[in-house]
């Protein structure tokens, strides 16, 4: 099986701390700088499907500005109700400057 790369931002695109959305394949991800190691989630909360690049960053806790939960960005796990489904990771991989999402 192969996989494929797409790439989704260069490395200084995103600040340490920072959240990029992209879209690939229709689905949102938030591409996301935790001290210079960059995870992605599918950009929608679990709970009520909000954006969660509208809420904040801090360290790997990624915190969903509407109702407050929190998911951990390098799991995808919940780590604050209300939301209780984790959210959806994917691979990253970067390559020089680039920064892609394997698929
Ligand atoms: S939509 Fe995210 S906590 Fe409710």
């Amino acid at each position: 099986m192969g996989s494929k790369w797409v790439k989704v931002a260069n490395c200084g695109e995103i600040a340490p701390g920072g959240m990029k959305v992209v879209e690939i394949d229709g689905i949102p991800l938030a591409i996301c700088n935790v001290e210079g190691t960059y995870y992605a989630v599918q950009d929608e909360c679990t709970h009520e499907t909000y954006p969660l690049t509208e809420g904040t960053l801090e360290g790997h806790v990624l915190t969903c500005v509407l109702h407050g939960a929190q998911f951990d960005v390098r799991t995808g796990k919940v780590l604050q109700p209300p939301a209780y489904e984790p959210v959806r990771t994917y691979q990253i991989a970067v390559n020089g400057e680039e920064i892609f999402v394997v698929l």
